[in-house]
């Protein structure tokens, strides 16, 4: 299969890169003999909002066009609402052109801020009717309205990856948190708001899991559990032996960030998890452990120095 991937500086985007050919299938293994021919696209050279680079994608004549391209800062974004729209909405209304004329499938990845509360909420699924509040989960939510006027669509929800950092240097929950390890004792984490914490890694297995299944739609892809940024965080500083650092846990209030934050994004994978075969998508701690075991044998950059 030929894949073109938009948006490969980035954590996921960088993840597929890396990983496509060589993750395990599941027991079944039916796809493990097939290596798919991946071809990358990022900024500067490629913006999936200009019309001239999308139907530029027409010539490799592509199976699968995967777009990855987004900018995941949700404070700014309140402030910059065009910019969201036009890399969002636009982004994927031009991708969807160029399926259209390829026969590609389309796969859209969007996020569970498209699911607002107040209060804690259970895991959202897929019949769960969105409320985005703030323009980052608007633009995403039109983003997979705009695909899914194409027939060929796939949209796969995620929520809180953690992974290597992209080329670009994005960041994740990890990665702000051994970094604030090194500038402080007491980290301050919010500790009011439920998340999926999924590894980029397992996402990307998913992903290919769904395509070489020939599925479209929608589908939530996440963990069987649950949990929060300060509870995740406490998790990471006692595996890596931190004990002289402390989590204090915040509120979204205390934290004051522009965009309104809601206090679950947690996803409900079950229509996912009930196909045949599925990529396994472990636990959070399970998840957190194996990257760690990664970091430690020496295929990551190694964490802050432990402590006796
Ligand atoms: N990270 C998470 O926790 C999370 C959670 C839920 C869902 N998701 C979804 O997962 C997908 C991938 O996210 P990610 O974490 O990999 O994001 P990321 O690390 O921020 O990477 C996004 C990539 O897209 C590029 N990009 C931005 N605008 C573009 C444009 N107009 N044309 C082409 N490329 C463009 C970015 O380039 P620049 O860096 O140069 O801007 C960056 O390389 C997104 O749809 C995101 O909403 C992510």
């Amino acid at each position: 299969m030929k894949i073109a991937v938009i948006g490969t500086g980035g954590l996921v985007g960088s993840a597929v890169m890396r990983r496509w050919n060589s993750l395990p299938f599941s027991e079944e293994g039916v796809f493990s003999e097939r290596l798919d021919e991946l071809f990358g696209f990022d900024l500067p050279e490629f913006d999936a909002a200009s019309r001239i680079s999308t139907d530029g994608l027409v010539s490799f004549r592509p199976d699968v066009i995967l777009n990855l391209a987004s900018i995941n800062l949700p404070d700014w974004l309140e402030t910059h609402p065009n910019t969201a729209r036009t890399i969002h909405v636009q982004g994927a209304a031009n991708l969807r052109r160029a399926a259209l004329r390829t026969g590609a499938l389309l796969v859209q990845v969007g996020c569970g801020e498209v699911f607002y509360h107040e209060e804690d909420a259970p895991p959202h699924s897929e019949d769960n009717v969105p409320d985005p509040q703030s323009v980052y989960a608007i633009t995403k939510l039109d983003a997979e309205r705009a695909a899914s006027e194409y027939d060929r669509h796939l949209i796969v929800r995620t929520s809180a990856l953690f992974g290597e950092p992209g080329a670009q240097g994005t960041g994740n929950l990890v990665d702000t948190l051994l970094k604030a390890v090194r500038r402080t004792r007491e980290i301050k984490v919010l500790n009011d708001t439920r998340v999926s914490l999924t590894a980029a890694d397992d996402l990307v297995g998913a992903l290919r899991f769904l395509i070489h299944a020939g599925k479209t739609g929608l589908y939530h892809v996440a963990p069987p559990d649950s949990v929060t940024p300060a509870e995740a965080a406490a998790f990471l500083l006692d595996a890596c032996g931190l004990r002289s650092h402390r989590i204090v846990g915040i509120t979204t209030e205390e934290y004051g960030g522009k965009a309104p934050r809601s206090r679950s994004t947690a996803l409900d994978a079950s229509r996912y998890r009930a196909l045949p075969g599925s990529h396994p998508i472990p636990g959070w701690q399970e998840a957190l452990r194996r990257f760690l075991d990664r970091r430690a044998q020496g295929s990551a950059p190694p964490l802050a120095k432990k402590e006796d």
